[in-house]
């Protein structure tokens, strides 16, 4: 079935009335149906994303939905948009002047919501429960440059939401190391991306021991993955280069200090971090990235066996830095601390970005909406917390508050990796010995990964939190300008 959707705005005034956005009158008139009689005898407020369903008889049944735009913000449209994408879920088609009443931000983020409202992934023999529309048709834009642009940038966007949640929904008996790396072959080529992927011999030979500790009693090793861009040559040669790095944990049981049941039960998306980071650098091309690029995704199972890391074990990582592994389940910090050793040690990055599902402690801190993001330099941390807040990605700024760095101390190894309370901010604390004293900013997305309910663009589920706002940040971000000022 057809659908047709029109955008609703809030009363002007107190008491006033609902207010119907382009394209109502003709369709009041051509329908039969007086659509803003029906909003007032349904007590519609407009409010972003509240949906008033209309069945039309013309000939046959067609569906008209009234959609709430509120205040008319990028997050209204975005929420206007997810909501929409719900309510039609299973229809052929649905046209709408909604975006025409968007400017340039906020059509992006209706487009945006649309396609990540629309999130489905199943695995059922008999179809999926619900599909997503087919057609969104977006009535009444002109053909200008703007709308064109935003429309690239919102399905580069939408596009890399969608796969970041996609690969933290996989289940883990397919998602292993080796697999990950599979899919970053695979992104790799249409996306003009060179990839490489270091087996469990080469991480040896080349003393990868955090990588290779966590993953060792897994029977799928471990692996190390590189993705790198490069913009076209016309901005120059000499390129800021950003390290992205990311948590590819692809099931944590916690190792010999296991995990009960119950904390276990979302660990095989573990890996979001690093599905953050592949689907960032897979859409980097599209919205016309002008600075060189590195994502390093840090894979491995946290397992449990014979040959499994031991609490008090000590290990060395890349780079010659020690740990003593004193909780198996802070493993997170283990195989990250390897790959940003690697990146300060080889690859001359003026930035160093980690993305990771580090702590449980981070959703005490800040609840399930908000990421943490914890920065060594003022510049970017503003960046990045803007970016959030516009992306619909939103991050709260945490210390690195240099007086808990003692619980760090370890009496036989540089630190001890289960430091304890604050856990966010000794987890950070770790991690900030392996910057080289480089501009760094790193997002634990522990509290943002899981969504426990249908709620706005998220679908429940895995969220694949952050690629919109490191895509927000490396779209505009200035090819040759100092991406950090401490
Ligand atoms: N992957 C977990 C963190 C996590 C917990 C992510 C809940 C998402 C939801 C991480 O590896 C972990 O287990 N961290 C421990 C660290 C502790 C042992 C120092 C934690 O937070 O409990
Ligand atoms: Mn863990
Ligand atoms: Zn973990």
């Amino acid at each position: 079935m057809e659908c047709l959707a029109l955008p609703v705005l809030p009363a002007e005034t107190d008491g006033g009335s609902v207010v119907l956005g382009p394209g109502a009158d003709e369709a009041s008139e051509a329908l039969g149906v007086d659509l803003l009689g029906v909003l007032e005898g349904m007590a519609a407020t407009g409010r972003a994303g509240e949906i008033t369903r209309v069945p039309v008889l013309v000939g046959e049944w067609r569906l008209v939905l009234l959609v709430g735009v509120g205040d008319l913000s990028s997050t209204s449209f975005r929420r206007a948009g997810a909501a929409l994408a719900r309510a039609v879920k299973d229809r052929a088609s649905v046209a709408t002047s909604i975006a025409s009443i968007a400017p340039p931000a906020e059509f992006r983020a209706f487009v945006i919501g649309t396609m990540l409202g629309s999130f489905e992934f199943h695995w059922r023999s008999e179809g999926a429960k619900a599909r997503p529309v087919p057609r969104v048709v977006l009535a009444g834009l002109d053909e200008s440059p703007t709308h064109r642009d935003e429309l690239r940038l919102a399905l580069a966007l939408g596009g890399a939401g969608w796969r970041s949640r996609l690969l933290a929904t996989v289940p883990s008996n397919l998602k292993n190391p080796a697999w990950l790396a599979d899919q970053a072959v695979e992104m790799a080529a249409p996306a003009g991306l060179a990839v490489r992927v270091w087996d469990e011999k080469e991480l040896a030979e080349q003393g990868f021991g955090g990588i290779l500790g966590v993953g060792r009693a897994s029977a799928t090793p471990p692996r190390l993955i590189q993705v790198s861009y490069e913009p076209s040559a016309e901005h120059g040669s000499d390129l800021r280069h950003v390290v992205l790095v990311g948590k590819g944990i692809t099931f944590d049981s916690g190792g010999l200090s296991i995990k009960p049941a119950q904390g276990m039960a979302t660990m095989k998306r573990d890996m979001t971090g690093g599905a953050v980071v592949l689907a960032t650098m897979a859409a980097l091309a599209d919205v016309g990235c002008r600075v060189r690029v590195t994502g390093l995704v840090a894979a491995a199972e946290n397992a449990v066996g014979g040959d499994a890391l031991r609490p008090g074990d000590v290990i060395t990582h890349f780079g010659g830095r020690t740990s003593e592994v004193n909780n198996t389940d802070a493993e997170g910090r283990l195989v990250l601390a390897d790959a940003m050793a690697y990146a300060v040690a080889e690859l001359e990055p003026d930035v160093l970005v980690d993305v990771a599902t580090l702590t449980g402690a981070m959703k005490v801190a800040l609840g399930l909406q908000t990421g943490g993001l914890f920065a060594n330099d003022e510049v970017l941390a503003q960046r990045l917390l803007e970016c959030g807040d516009a992306a619909g990605e939103p991050l709260w700024r945490m210390p690195l508050a240099a007086d808990y760095e003692e619980k760090l101390e370890s009496k036989v190894a540089d630190a001890d990796n289960a430091a304890g309370g604050p856990g966010a901010i000794t987890a950070a604390l770790f991690l900030q010995h392996f910057t080289g004293g480089l501009p760094w900013a790193h997002l634990d997305i522990a509290s943002v990964g899981d969504s426990t309910s249908d709620r706005h663009e998220w679908t429940e589920g895995p969220t694949g939190f952050g690629p919109r706002l490191l895509l927000d940040w490396l779209g505009q971000a200035e090819p040759l300008a100092a991406v950090g000022a401490r």
